[in-house]
C-alpha cells in the first residue's frame, strides 16, 4: 500500500489523472474501473480537462463500474451508471457502448452478478480500480461484515450509508435499500487499486484502513492485502494516521521515475 497525503484535496485530482492518463500511454485499450459518489470526480475532471488539452484518448479503453443502486428506473439521474456518463464518459471520447455495468433491472439478479464477473474476465480484468471510502470503511457498497473473498452480488446497504447517500437524493426515502456491488475479492483483482479520500469525516475510516487490522469490519483494509494499492489523501483525512510523517517522508523520497 504505498500512501500519498497531498496538502491539499485539489491536489488529488490531478495526480490521480496522471495515473491513468500513464496508463493509458502505456496501453490505450486499458480497462478502467470507474466509481460513483463525490470523491473520483475531481479525477475525472482532470482528466476531461487532460482529454480536451489532447493529452490523452479513451477511444480504446473501455470500463467497469464498481457498484449501482438497484430498484432506480432505467437512466434515473442517481443511478452511478448515469451519474458516470453524465460526469465523465460524455465528456471525452470512451464509447458509451465501452463502459460495462452489471444490469440491475435483470428479473435474475444473480445471474446478471455473474455475467458481469464473466464480463469483467473476457475484457482481460481490470487494469486500474478507482475507489472512494465509506465513512464506516465501505469500498464500493461492501459494508462491514462483506467477505474479503467477496464477489459482484447483491448487497444491502447499511443505515448509515443510506443516510451518507441522501444528499443525491430528493429526499433520504428515495435512496434504495438494495445495490449491486463488485465484492471485495473482485476488487482485490484489479491490477492497480487507487482509493481516494479527503476531508475530516473520512479520517477515521482512512486509518482503521491503513493502519489497522485487516477485517470484514474495514472491508477497504484488504487492500492492505493488494500488491499494487495506492491511497492518495489530504491532510484532513490523513489526520488520524500514526505514521503519516514516515508516508511523507517515503513520498518525497519514492524512487526515481517510479511509475505509481
Ligand atoms: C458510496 C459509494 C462508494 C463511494 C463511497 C464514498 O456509498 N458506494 O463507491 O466510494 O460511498 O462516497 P463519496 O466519495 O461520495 O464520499
Amino acid at each position: 500500500m504505498e500512501i500519498v497525503i497531498v496538502e491539499s484535496s485539489t491536489d488529488i485530482g490531478p495526480l490521480v489523472a496522471t495515473m491513468v492518463v500513464g496508463l493509458l500511454e502505456r496501453r490505450p485499450g486499458a480497462v478502467l474501473g470507474l466509481a460513483g459518489g463525490d470523491s473520483p470526480v475531481p479525477v475525472y475532471e482532470s482528466l476531461i480537462a487532460a482529454h480536451r488539452r489532447g493529452e490523452v484518448s479513451f477511444a480504446d479503453a473501455s470500463a467497469v463500474t464498481l457498484d449501482e443502486y438497484v430498484g432506480l428506473p432505467p437512466g434515473h439521474p442517481r443511478s452511478y451508471r448515469q451519474v458516470i456518463i453524465d460526469d465523465f464518459v460524455s465528456h471525452v471520447d470512451l464509447p458509451v457502448a465501452s463502459l460495462h455495468t452489471p444490469d440491475v433491472h435483470a428479473a435474475d439478479l444473480d445471474a446478471a452478478c455473474a455475467e458481469f464477473e464473466a464480463h469483467i474476465v473476457r475484457l482481460g480484468g481490470v487494469d486500474l480500480q478507482l475507489l472512494g471510502i465509506g465513512a464506516n470503511g465501505h469500498i464500493g457498497f461492501n459494508e462491514p461484515g462483506s467477505s474479503l473473498a467477496s464477489r459482484t452480488r447483491i448487497a444491502t446497504l447499511h443505515p448509515r450509508t443510506r443516510a451518507d447517500n441522501a444528499r443525491f437524493f430528493a429526499s433520504a426515502d428515495e435512496v434504495p435499500y438494495h445495490v449491486v456491488t463488485q465484492g471485495v475479492g473482485t476488487v482485490l483483482d484489479a491490477r492497480h487499486a487507487v482509493l481516494i479520500a479527503s476531508g475530516g469525516h473520512k479520517r477515521e475510516a482512512v486509518a482503521a484502513m491503513v493502519e489497522g487490522p485487516v477485517t470484514a469490519f474495514v472491508p477497504a483494509s484488504a487492500l492492505q492485502l493488494h500488491p499494487h494499492a495506492t491511497v492518495v489523501i489530504d491532510a484532513a483525512s490523513a489526520a488520524d494516521l500514526r505514521l503519516s510523517e514516515y508516508y511523507r517522508f517515503a513520498h518525497e523520497h519514492r524512487p526515481h521515475r517510479r511509475q505509481y
